[in-house]
C-alpha cells in the first residue's frame, strides 16, 4: 500500500494494517480522489498539473522535488536504447523517482502512439488515421487500437496523445492524415471504436492505455488548412462538423482531451472559457482531465503570465509545458497566491488529474508489466495492421482486367523510389516526429511486399524505370515524403513532374501500368491518370507492406471508399462531401469492391488508360478524359 494512505489513515484512525485495507479497499475512486487531494500543499497540486519533456529534465530528481504530475515523450524523444525494454526501463526508472516524493504520487507518461507506438523502434506500425477510416471498419480500428495500447504498455507508457480525431477539410494541411476523413459522418465511427480500443471499459487492466482525443475543436477547419490558425465557422457548423466526434470519444468515457492550437473566429482555443469550461466540461460532461498541447498556452497572450492565468480559468487541467517547469510552476503559484486563479480551480483540476490516475490502476501497479514483453512488435500484432492495411486501399479505377495481378508467369517491373522506402511509407510520427525517408525501423516496404505474394511470377525493380527486360505489367510507386505538422502544409498538391514523367516513361513500354500513391492526403493526379491503367492509394500504411501486394494480387479484394472527396485540381480545394456544386474527380465513399473485369463491365465503368495495350489512343485529350470520368458514389 502506499505511503499517502498510510498516513491518511494514520492521521484518521488507529486499526491493524488488515483492516486499514478493509477501508481503503471500500471507498469509491472519488473518496480516495479525495484522500490524496487533502494531503496534498499547494506546490505539490501544482506540481500534478505540470507535464514536462523528458529530455527538459534538469535534474531527474525535479520529478520527485517539484511533484510533477506527468511526463511526456515529444515526437522521437526517445531513450538511448531505443526498444521495448529500453522504454520499459526508462518508465520504471522516472516512476521510482516520482515515488519518492513525499506523497508517492505516481506519474503519468504520454506519448504520441498514433498509428502505432510509433517512436519504439521494432513496434508495429498502423496506417495513419486517414486510412484506418478508409476501412470504414470501426471494428477493425477498435482492434488495432487495442494492440496498440498493448504495445504502449509494454513499456510501461500510461497514455497516449491519440485519438486525432480533426476533420480536415483542406487537404493542404500537413495535419490532414491525422485525421479520419472530411466529414462528421466518419470522425464520429472512428472516434468512439478508436477510444474504446485504447481503453476498453476497463484502464485498470495492464494491456490498456489512457486516451486523449484531439484537438479540441476546429483543427481541420482553419483558413487555408493553415496549421494553428484561425478556423472561421458559426458555431452550428463548429459542433456539427468539428465537435460531433467528442460526443461519441466522451461517451466512451475518453480520459483526456487535448486542447488545439487553432483558434476559432479569432480566439486562441487555449485560453477559451466559453468552449473549454461550458461546452466541453458543462454541456458535455466530459470529466477527464484537458492536457494542453505543446507549449499551446504561451501563445494565448504574449505575457506568459496571463496567458496561463486564462488557460487554467478556462478549463486547462495540465500543461504539456514542456521545456521550462520551474518558471511554470512559480508563475501558477504566484497567480493562486494573488487570487488570480482559485484554489477551487486547482483543486478541480488535481481531482481530474488523480482520477485517471487511479481508473489505470497506477497508485496499485505503477511499473511495467514485464508479461508484455514478448508481444511487443509480434507476428500476430502485424497481422492486425496487415489487415488494416488491405482494407484501408482504395482501387480509385482499374481497366478490364488489368488486377489482379497473376502469381504465376509474369514479368512484373516495380519502379519508383517509394517502392523501397519504408520511412515514407511510414510517414510522419514514425521514430521521428517529422518521420524520414528510408529503412527507420522493421517492416516490409512495398517492393518486399509484392515479392513476398508474388509466387512465381518475376519481379524486376528499377527505380528509375529502366530496364531492358520485357515487363508484362508494370508497377509504379509515386507520392510524397515524410512531414508533420505546419512542415507538411502545401499550397501545391500535385504530382512532382519527375513522377509524372516515371509514370510516363513506363507507360511508353506499352504494357499495362498500376500506379500506387504514397501519400498523407488526395493529390492532383490529372496529369498521371491518362498514363494509368489502375490507380490505388495506399495512403500511409505502415510497416505492413504485404498488406498492399495482397490485394493486388487478388488475395483480397479491394475494399477502403474515400473518407475524402478527391479534388480534379488545386483551384478545387477545399471541396466536401455537400458542397453545392459538388464535382470532385472522385466522389467521397468512392472505391471499387472488385476488380473490374470484361465480365461485369457493365456494371462497373471501366477506366482505360489514354493508350490502349496495342498503343491506340482512347481518349484525345486529358479534358475529354476528365470528363468522361463519372463515378458516382457507393
Ligand atoms: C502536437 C500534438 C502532440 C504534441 C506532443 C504537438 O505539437 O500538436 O498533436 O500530441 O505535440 O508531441
Ligand atoms: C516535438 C513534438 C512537438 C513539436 C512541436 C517537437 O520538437 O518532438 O512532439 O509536437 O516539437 O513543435
Amino acid at each position: 500500500m502506499n505511503k499517502y494512505v498510510l498516513i491518511l489513515i494514520s492521521l484518521l484512525l488507529s486499526l491493524s494494517s488488515i483492516s486499514q485495507n478493509m477501508i481503503y479497499d471500500r471507498l469509491d475512486i472519488d473518496q480516495k480522489v479525495d484522500s490524496v487531494l487533502n494531503l496534498m500543499t499547494l506546490d505539490e497540486k501544482i506540481g500534478q498539473m505540470t507535464q514536462a519533456e523528458r529530455g527538459a529534465l534538469e535534474n531527474q530528481t525535479d520529478i520527485a522535488y517539484y511533484s510533477l504530475g506527468s511526463l511526456l515523450s515529444g515526437g522521437g524523444s526517445a531513450p538511448a536504447s531505443n526498444t521495448q525494454q529500453g522504454w520499459a526501463n526508462m518508465y520504471d526508472d522516472y516512476q521510482t523517482i516520482a515515488l519518492q516524493s513525499r506523497l508517492s504520487i505516481p506519474l503519468i507518461y504520454g506519448v504520441d502512439a498514433v498509428h502505432g507506438h510509433n517512436n519504439v523502434y521494432g513496434a508495429v506500425i498502423f496506417p495513419h488515421n486517414i486510412g484506418q477510416g478508409c476501412t470504414w471498419n470501426p471494428e477493425l480500428i477498435k482492434t488495432a487500437n487495442q494492440i496498440v495500447a498493448k504495445e504502449v504498455a509494454a513499456t510501461g507508457i500510461d497514455w497516449t496523445f491519440s485519438p486525432c480525431i480533426a476533420v480536415p477539410q483542406n487537404e493542404r494541411w500537413g495535419r490532414t492524415y491525422e485525421g479520419f476523413g472530411e466529414t462528421a459522418e466518419i470522425q464520429k465511427i472512428m472516434s468512439g471504436a478508436s477510444v474504446e480500443g485504447l481503453q476498453t471499459s476497463d484502464l485498470s487492466s495492464p494491456e490498456t492505455i489512457l486516451a486523449c482525443a484531439k484537438h479540441f475543436v476546429g483543427d481541420g477547419g482553419t483558413t487555408n488548412g493553415v496549421d494553428q490558425g484561425n478556423t472561421v465557422v458559426t458555431e452550428d457548423i463548429l459542433r456539427e462538423l468539428h465537435m460531433a466526434g467528442y460526443v461519441d470519444a466522451i461517451d466512451m468515457g475518453v480520459g483526456t482531451v487535448m486542447a488545439s492550437y487553432n483558434s476559432w473566429n479569432g480566439q486562441k482555443l487555449h485560453g477559451h472559457d466559453y468552449l473549454l469550461n461550458d461546452v466541453l466540461k458543462d454541456e458535455l460532461g466530459f470529466e477527464g482531465f484537458v492536457i494542453s498541447d505543446w507549449k499551446g498556452v504561451d501563445q494565448v497572450h504574449e505575457s506568459y503570465r496571463e496567458a496561463v492565468k486564462r488557460s487554467i480559468n478556462a478549463g486547462i487541467d495540465m500543461v504539456m509545458v514542456p521545456d521550462r517547469y520551474i518558471y511554470f510552476i512559480s508563475i501558477l503559484k504566484s497567480l493562486v497566491e494573488s487570487n488570480e486563479v482559485s484554489e477551487e480551480r486547482i483543486d478541480d483540476a488535481v481531482r481530474r488529474i488523480l482520477k485517471q490516475k487511479f481508473l489505470l490502476n497506477l497508485f496499485e501497479e505503477p511499473f511495467t508489466d514485464n508479461s508484455l514483453a514478448s508481444s511487443f512488435g509480434s507476428d500476430e500484432h502485424r497481422n492486425i495492421a496487415k489487415q488494416t492495411v488491405r482494407e484501408s486501399l482504395v482501387l480509385l479505377n482499374a481497366k478490364n482486367d488489368v488486377l489482379p495481378l497473376q502469381k504465376n508467369n509474369q514479368k512484373i517491373l516495380v519502379a519508383g523510389k517509394l517502392a523501397t522506402d519504408l520511412g515514407s511509407q511510414c510517414g510522419g510520427w514514425t521514430i521521428s516526429w517529422q518521420g524520414s525517408t528510408g529503412n527507420i525501423t522493421e517492416g516490409t516496404n512495398i517492393l518486399n511486399g509484392i515479392e513476398n505474394i508474388a509466387g512465381t511470377s518475376e519481379i524486376i525493380y528499377s527505380e528509375n524505370g529502366d530496364n531492358n527486360e520485357d515487363a508484362d505489367v508494370a508497377i509504379v510507386v509515386i507520392g510524397e515524403n515524410p512531414y508533420t505538422e505546419g512542415e507538411g502544409d502545401r499550397t501545391s498538391l500535385n504530382i512532382s513532374q519527375e513522377q509524372v514523367n516515371l509514370v510516363k516513361k513506363v507507360k511508353e513500354k506499352g504494357i499495362p501500368v498500376i500506379v500506387l500513391l504514397v501519400s498523407g492526403r488526395p493529390m492532383i493526379i490529372g496529369e498521371v491518370l491518362p498514363y494509368s491503367d489502375a490507380f490505388m492509394p495506399l495512403w500511409l500504411p505502415g510497416t505492413e507492406g504485404d498488406g498492399i501486394a495482397e490485394v493486388l494480387f487478388g488475395d483480397y479484394l479491394p475494399k477502403g471508399k474515400l473518407t475524402h472527396s478527391w479534388p480534379k485540381e488545386m483551384a478545387q480545394i477545399p471541396i466536401s462531401f455537400g458542397d453545392e456544386n459538388y464535382n470532385p474527380l472522385f466522389d467521397y465513399k468512392h472505391g471499387l469492391q472488385l476488380f473490374p473485369t470484361a465480365v461485369n463491365s457493365e456494371e462497373l465503368l471501366p477506366y482505360a488508360a489514354v493508350t490502349d495495350i496495342q498503343g491506340n489512343a482512347i481518349y484525345l485529350s486529358l479534358t475529354d478524359y476528365i470528363t468522361d470520368l463519372d463515378y458516382s458514389s457507393n
